[in-house]
């Protein structure tokens, strides 16, 4: 079989706010791939425990809070996105000035990480299912830990201004650089960039630079 029908899986990793949703969604709508933003996965579950109500610094009120969740999938136009007892949250609600300063805190955790790692994981197999050229799954530990195996793996980065200038843009309170500082240096999962990653400064780029980049190197 021509690598052209091949599935492929693209994995794209990188801190906050350097291009990896704007990226991913390009490259979904131009190669034929479902798209997963696991960094919403986090949201969810984040959104989720803080509106429980229980008291969600303790580790066994958190595993009880995530034993109660049962997680689902719907697809919204290219993108998977993760429903929580059969409802999808809003964009806004996992935006939030709240979600955003308390995100990597929880993503910290094993507990939740485990919750979405088979459940990540099986995204391959329905992508499949549903006819899609490949899977392209953005995040901080797709190319390291979820898909190891990825033929394709991309590290994005950009300078620390450029991207608080694109969070501002967007007219969000995030604390960036305070959540990279937690995700990578955290014990479950850090962010790195992956073994044999190719990395690509999308400050220097256009997105269309961008996408036209990897298209290009992964020969489609
Ligand atoms: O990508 P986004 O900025 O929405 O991710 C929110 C947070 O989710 C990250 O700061 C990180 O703490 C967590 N995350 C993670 N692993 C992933 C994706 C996101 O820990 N694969």
């Amino acid at each position: 079989m021509s690598s052209f029908n091949t599935f492929k899986i693209i994995a794209i990793d990188g801190g906050a706010a350097v291009g990896k949703s704007s990226t991913s969604k390009g490259l979904a709508e131009r190669l034929g791939l479902m798209h997963v933003d696991t960094g919403s996965h986090y949201r969810t579950l984040t959104s989720a425990i803080l509106s429980s109500g229980e008291d969600a610094e303790e580790r066994e009120a958190i595993s009880k809070i995530l034993d109660a969740l049962k997680l689902s999938t719907q697809i919204d136009g290219r993108t998977a996105k993760l429903g929580i007892n059969d409802r999808v949250p809003a964009d806004s609600d996992l935006r939030s000035p709240e979600v955003n300063a308390q995100v990597s805190k929880f993503a910290a955790i094993p507990e939740v990480r485990k919750k979405l790692f088979a459940y990540q994981r099986s995204l391959a197999d329905l992508a499949r299912e549903q006819q899609y050229a490949g899977l392209i799954m953005e995040g901080r530990d797709i190319g390291s830990i979820i898909f190891p195996e990825a033929a394709y793996r991309f590290y994005l980065d950009a300078d620390e201004a450029t991207r608080a200038a694109r969070r501002a843009k967007e007219g969000q309170t995030d604390p960036i650089a305070a959540r990279d500082r937690m995700d990578s240096t955290r014990q479950a999962a850090p962010l790195v960039c992956p073994r044999g990653a190719t990395q690509i400064n999308t400050a220097h780029h256009t997105l269309e630079e961008v996408i036209e980049k990897i298209t290009h190197l992964i020969g489609s």
